[in-house]
């Protein structure tokens, strides 16, 4: 599979086989760094990391995982350069793609960090943007097949804030990997019609299922559970609003057992806010499976970075 030179915006430009791909390539290179074993695929590249919003996870994924594969990633917080605001964010773009082998973009816009591809001309990794946040998909999915042992007819159910980043992306994700995915949310905070109805076709390709819906008893025979955040960074200021809205789909040990199985799991994406969107009675029962999604940040990011700039034969 060669993705050589791909940027990675968001998981619709991505085929199941290719996401399937950068899965493979994560277990592998998390299986070598578990023996010790790290690489040299990123030798003499280096990554510029901008980052307008705040981030543990996938900052610090894209800064190890570039340095065990050797090469070099440099941070540019929001107060270190002007993007957008008194640069353009093309002149950034054709700046840093004359310095830069590949650029990591967390922020705002989506239409940013397209941009930034688009003028760059090297690969674009999207950190999280309003609309997406792909390389969070890649480590819930990993983390699923070592659970599950395959991704094609899980039953994933999503519970809480129905557009955002998050719930977009997983539609995308599972919608393309054959996931029976339901979105649980009151209906002002559904997701877009046009989204829903592209992850819908691409569920027809893959024997999928999307599922929007306002009935917890929707989670009935899930094999996953998924919250995140009921404000997402940028809209802390809905917070009163959201929590009315949000209270009845609190994942909680009421809503675990409408599951009517034994071993559904449950994943949060991080940074959780507990006693909201989780109990923190559940979050401690799954903490083991919810820090090995963590982990698995690193291992897929390293994985999405090696296969569109390093060199690395699978
Ligand atoms: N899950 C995630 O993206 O975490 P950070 O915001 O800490 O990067
Ligand atoms: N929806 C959250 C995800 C954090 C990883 C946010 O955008 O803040």
């Amino acid at each position: 599979m060669n993705l050589k030179g791909r940027s990675f915006l968001t998981l619709k430009d991505y085929a199941p086989e290719e996401i399937m791909y950068l899965l493979d390539l994560a277990a592998d290179l998390k299986a070598k760094k578990k023996q010790g074993i790290t690489g040299n695929s990123l030798k003499g590249k280096n990554i510029a990391l901008i980052f307008e919003k705040p981030s543990t996870r996938t900052r610090c994924s894209f800064t190890i995982g570039c340095i065990d594969e050797g090469g070099h990633p440099e941070y540019l917080g929001k107060d270190d350069i002007q993007l957008g605001y008194k640069e353009s964010v093309e002149d950034t773009a054709r700046v840093l793609g004359r310095m830069f082998d590949g650029i990591e973009f967390r922020g705002f816009k989506q239409e940013n960090v397209e941009k930034l591809a688009k003028y760059s001309g090297v690969p674009v990794w999207n950190g999280l943007t309003d609309e997406y946040h792909p390389t969070q998909i890649l480590a819930d999915f990993l983390t699923l097949k070592e659970r599950f042992g395959k991704l094609a007819g899980l039953k994933l159910v999503f519970v809480g804030d129905g557009r955002n980043n998050m719930a977009n992306s997983l539609m995308i994700g599972s919608a393309k990997m054959g996931l029976d995915f339901v979105i649980l949310a009151p209906k002002s905070l559904w997701p877009a019609g046009e989204l829903v109805s592209l992850c819908e076709e691409y569920a027809k390709q893959s024997g999928g299922k999307i599922t929007i819906t306002e009935d917890t008893a929707a989670v009935a025979g899930a094999d996953a559970i998924y919250t995140d955040v009921w404000c997402s960074m940028g809209e802390e200021d809905k917070a009163a609003e959201r929590i009315a809205l949000l209270s009845p789909y609190q994942v909680n040990a009421a809503l675990m057992e409408k599951t009517g199985k034994d071993s559904t799991i449950f994943l949060h994406c991080l940074p959780a806010v507990k006693g909201k969107e989780v109990t923190e009675e559940i979050f401690e029962k799954f903490a083991d499976v919810v820090f090995d999604e963590a982990e698995n940040r690193m291992h897929t990011i390293k994985a999405v970075m090696v296969a569109t700039l390093g060199e690395y034969d699978r």
